[in-house]
């Protein structure tokens, strides 16, 4: 079996997503974190929007978002959801593809946020710095930018000692269960990278395997504040503990 890269095209990450982040107990409280840090009403971009899990709850909380993405499979998914929201709500969104790294959509916002580990997917050092430029860019001034970090001693840890132990068993909207196994996993400390290879596979209501697909995820870690800095952004408070395994790193553009 070929290994995909995360959220591809045809791949499960991307057709599980809302499934698995669904019972992701290390987000919990999250949406309560970014929505405290704009104005009431205020303008949101999120990067790396995913399938607008926040994109969304954020505009029901009386935002106006806009979601941008690298993922085609992400993206389709979001939009299928944009559509069955009541008018109202969905009025406050817009969903667009775009490359945080390089994105410039000429308008500013209140509050910008790069949520679950979003920037972490990119490469540190130069990839860091554009994506900061990026949320500098889209800021007024007096504007916040979140970035949700995985913490290093976490991106560490070894997988599981059983690998052919799923890691999470869910329920399928078709009655059937999608599993999870971490197949590789290691971290590289000279350049702060995490790789890990995860499988998964669905099985119909029988336990029949409907479909496989193994997936390579890779994590980035390092200090983001002397990145954050050239573009304008300093530190607003100390980071946000979130779920024990990130943080939540708030930076203000003067
Ligand atoms: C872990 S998901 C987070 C989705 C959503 N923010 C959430 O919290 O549920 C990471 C997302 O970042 C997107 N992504 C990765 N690199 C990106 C880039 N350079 N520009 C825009 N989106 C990117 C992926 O396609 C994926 O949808």
């Amino acid at each position: 079996m070929t290994t995909r890269p995360y959220y591809a095209e045809k791949g499960l990450s991307a057709a599980f997503y809302d499934t698995v982040t669904a019972v992701d107990t290390r987000l919990e409280g999250d949406l309560d974190i970014y929505a405290r840090l704009a104005p009431a009403g205020g303008r949101i971009l999120e990067l790396g929007a995913g399938t607008g899990r926040l994109t969304f709850a954020l505009a029901e909380r009386g935002f106006s978002v806009v979601g941008v993405d690298i993922a085609p499979a992400m993206l389709a998914q979001a939009a299928a959801k944009h559509a069955e929201l009541p008018s109202a709500i969905a009025a406050r969104v817009e969903l667009k593809r775009g490359d945080m790294t390089v994105l410039d959509l000429k308008k500013t916002f209140d509050l910008v946020i790069c949520a679950y580990f979003t920037l972490a997917h990119v490469p540190r050092g130069m990839a860091w710095k554009n994506t900061f430029a990026t949320a500098s860019r889209h800021l007024k001034s007096g504007g916040l930018a979140a970035f949700h970090l995985p913490l290093i001693d976490i991106m560490r840890l070894p997988g599981p000692a059983e690998s052919s132990q799923p890691v999470l068993d869910q329920p399928t909207a078709t009655g059937g269960r999608i599993l999870l196994f971490v197949r590789e996993r290691g971290f590289r400390e000279d350049v702060g990278r995490m790789d890990q290879v995860i499988e998964y596979v669905e099985l119909d209501a029988r336990g029949q395997a409907l479909r496989q697909s193994l997936e390579r995820q890779t994590f980035y870690i390092t200090d983001p504040v002397p990145l954050a800095a050239p573009a304008g952004l300093t530190p607003d408070r100390e980071p946000i503990p979130l779920g024990d395994v990130g943080e939540v790193h708030v930076f203000l553009k003067a």
